[in-house]
């Protein structure tokens, strides 16, 4: 507002001047009262002027009036030149701070504009890059890509409830939320064990999946098969919640389930749906397996599928719930397993006493045996074995099952033990089976023991403390024909499965092995 009303008065002033310097041309006194307050005196006295100049015109100019009149008005001339400078120079300060604003502004939406647009650009070209090498990489490299992306989900789960974490990861698999392995197991991992070809020898082991509901998510993972259960014939709902214990410095766990399962029924129906599936996978499959890589065979379709009994916790007839779990499950078993050896139903492990396995085991392969079997055969029947047995123990199994004709056993189930230095920890206190790294040595001990006794006649699967490929390899090497893992599993995730394998080729092919049955019980030739 000041600025513009010194332009005003700068340009009133310049008029009156022009006016006073020339003064033929008569100043209308109309106008005059247009000139601001500031000017009011200077006009009054001009226009006292103006009436003198009615006088000659000589005689006005000469007179001392005029002069003073004429130096006031040089006098403000000067002070409005000096304004008007003033002026002049604030206008260019402020056009050219105006200026730099709009400039700054104009520069920061600029760079902000080239920001957006580089990291949109950036993520097109990541995008498209990404693709067009996706689309270049083969199947097996995207594969092992996937496998690997699912190490970024371990600790979330670990952050989670054990048992929230389990469940999380069978619904995933159920609903096929897990990646599947597309790459052709190595030729040296591939064996037939009871006439069926196993394309590796790394297996599930039983707890996982009690209830069979991710059995083709699992077999997709790339494990050479799979055990489901152990299945109770009644459904029970277990041990009450906490009863799984993490004890992740020492990769292990303390659980007491206590055969929490949806029972015979539930399961059957699971697998008899899963079984028309897996059959129609197998028949329409269009793509034929290479040469050297095993096909996968079995009852249930691809991969090989075992089931695992249990016993109700309240049923005085031990036999009779193995007998049901063989009469109801036994047709979609790739092979079939006693469940004698958990530590969490009270007096299961008594049955693995002498005369008890002796008497249940007869039952059970009569009750498979009188069932009708087309060309396959009955499925095999294989016992699973407590790691805390006696030589004395170990002894009598063995002999029973060299006797029995026994297909196969399982060594080991989680031990009651608590090893240092497991026992250090205070969740070492909490009642259960322990499974993991510290169950690794006592149950190949076992294993190896086993194979001995039953003079490498039996199929032996290894169990217990497996986490790397170099154990699957002592496992074998110590007698197992065949590998399974459980903790190593929960922890690790799928990402551990084609590692493991990969290892497991390696340590063959480093002691100058053809195949894994030449490896089997290598430890005690
Ligand atoms: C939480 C949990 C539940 C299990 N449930 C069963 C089961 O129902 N039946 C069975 O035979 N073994 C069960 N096991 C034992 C495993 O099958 C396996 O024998 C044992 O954990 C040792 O293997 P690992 O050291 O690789 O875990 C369970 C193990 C864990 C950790």
């Amino acid at each position: 507002m000041g600025s513009r009303k010194l332009v005003r008065d700068l340009f009133l002033s310049k008029q009156l001047l022009h006016q006073l310097i020339q003064p033929h041309h008569q100043v209308a006194e109309s106008r005059l009262p247009l000139i601001s307050s500031n000017w009011v005196s200077s006009s009054r006295r001009f226009s006292v002027r103006n009436e003198s100049s009615k006088k000659p015109e000589g005689e006005a100019r000469s007179s001392p009036k005029f002069k003073q009149s004429i130096n006031e008005l040089k006098e403000k001339a000067a002070e409005l030149k000096l304004a008007k400078e003033e002026l002049k120079m604030r206008t260019k300060q402020t056009t050219e701070n105006l200026y730099k604003r709009v400039d700054g502004a104009w520069k920061e939406a600029e760079a902000s504009l080239k920001k957006g647009r580089l990291l949109t650009g950036a993520t097109i070209s990541l995008l498209i890059a990404g693709g067009a090498y996706a689309s270049t990489v083969d199947e097996a490299t995207f594969c092992g890509w996937l496998f690997n992306a699912t190490k970024l989900v371990n600790p979330f789960f670990a952050f989670l409830d054990a048992e929230v974490a389990h469940h999380l990861a069978i619904t995933a698999a159920s609903r096929g939320w897990v990646p599947r392995e597309k790459r052709p197991d190595p030729s040296i991992l591939g064996l037939e064990v009871w006439g069926r070809k196993f394309s590796n020898p790394i297996g599930l082991a039983a707890g996982f999946d009690k209830n069979a509901v991710a059995v083709e998510g699992l077999l997709g993972l790339g494990f050479g098969f799979v055990e489901v259960g152990s299945v109770t014939p009644i459904p029970q709902d277990g041990n009450p919640k906490p009863r799984i214990f993490r004890l992740r410095e020492e990769g292990a766990i303390i659980n007491r389930c206590g055969f929490n399962s949806e029972g015979i029924v539930s399961v059957a129906k699971r697998l008899g749906a899963q079984h028309g599936k897996r059959k129609l996978a197998e028949s329409t499959s269009t793509s034929p397996a290479p040469d050297d890589e095993v096909k996968h065979q079995g009852k249930a379709g691809p991969g090989i599928l075992g089931v695992n009994l249990g016993k109700n916790k309240t049923s005085e007839d031990a036999a009779a719930d193995y007998v049901q779990g063989v009469h109801t499950l036994s047709q979609y078993a790739d092979y079939l397993v006693i469940n004698i050896s958990s530590p969490n139903t009270p007096g299961l492990r008594k049955l693995q006493g002498r005369k008890q396995l002796k008497d249940l085991i007869k039952k059970v392969q009569a009750a498979r045996d009188e069932m009708q079997w087309g060309e396959e055969g009955p499925p095999p029947l294989l016992v699973k074995i407590a790691p805390d047995l006696s030589k004395q123990d170990l002894e009598d199994i063995a002999a029973v099952a060299l006797t029995l004709r026994l297909d196969g056993l399982i060594i080991s189930n989680t031990t009651i033990a608590r090893p240092d230095p497991v026992s250090t920890y205070p969740v070492a206190g909490e009642s259960g089976g322990l499974s993991g790294k510290p169950l690794f040595t006592p149950s190949t001990t076992i294993l190896n023991e086993m194979y001995i006794l039953t003079r490498g006649r039996i199929p032996l699967i290894g169990c217990g403390g497996v986490s790397s490929g170099e154990d699957a390899y002592k496992k074998i090497r110590a007698g197992a024909s065949l590998v399974q893992l459980y903790t190593a599993f929960a922890y690790g995730g799928p990402a551990l499965i084609p590692q493991i394998k990969a290892e497991l080729a390696e340590c063959l092919e480093r002691d100058g092995f053809k195949s894994v049955h030449e490896a089997i019980g290598a430890d005690c030739r």
